[in-house]
């Protein structure tokens, strides 16, 4: 005889929010993905994570398969342009059938085989409040430039680096004594809250106004 706990959990389960499936593209240490896999542990976010993937030896990697996720190296062969990498990559993908493909500290700009295979179906996270400060080193942009407030910022992807459609924004203040490092670890606390309710909010087809 199920416990009405057991009873409630499998119920969810078997609902077909459960069954929305996320792929995560890292390049790093992965904090990002690590808060996501979490929450879906957690039941917070529903969904199924059924692949990591990086382009590089990451941290990342051993951290999904601590989760039990399926995860990949995926490198770029010697010589091979953006577009073919991308190609060979969408390929792979698309073997996952992602509803939401979702990059969290990967550092590849994307080219046209992957818009193209996934359109509107990629979503990143910027530790900046965009438009402001994109590219690369933000947090550091934002302490030279001087700004008061800055944060993060969920967006669409599309063929810039950080143009596209914004989804959702956090603000964190810049404290006076600050350093990079300071900053950079306000802002990414403040992504970590941000991340997983705009990806379960896009999952459930619902316009994201404000998380
Ligand atoms: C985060 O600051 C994210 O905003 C940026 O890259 C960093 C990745 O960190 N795109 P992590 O790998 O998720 O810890």
């Amino acid at each position: 005889m199920k416990t009405l706990k057991e009873f409630f959990s499998s119920w969810f389960l078997s609902t077909p929010q459960s069954k929305r499936r996320i792929v995560i593209l890292i390049s790093g240490r992965g904090s990002n993905m690590q808060a996501l896999l979490e929450k879906i542990k957690h039941g917070k976010l529903r969904a199924q994570c059924t692949l990591v993937v990086s382009d590089r030896k990451a941290k990342g990697l051993e951290i999904a398969k601590n989760f039990g996720v399926r995860s990949e190296l995926f490198e770029k062969q010697k010589g091979e342009a953006r577009e073919a990498f991308d190609k060979r990559l969408a390929e792979r993908l698309k073997r996952e059938k992602p509803d939401l493909i979702v990059c969290a500290g990967y550092l590849r700009i994307l080219s046209s085989p992957m818009l193209q295979a996934f359109p509107n179906r990629i979503v990143n996270i910027h530790p900046a409040l965009l438009p402001a400060f994109p590219g690369l080193n933000a947090q550091k942009q934002a302490l030279d430039y001087g700004v008061k407030i800055t944060g993060c910022t969920v967006h669409w992807v599309d063929s810039g680096v950080d143009t596209g459609k914004i989804l959702a924004q956090a603000s964190v203040p810049v404290l006076a004594q600050d350093t990079e490092a300071t900053l950079s670890a306000r802002i990414l606390k403040a992504e970590h809250a941000l991340y997983w309710k705009t990806v379960e909010t896009l999952l459930c087809g619902m316009e994201v106004r404000s998380v």
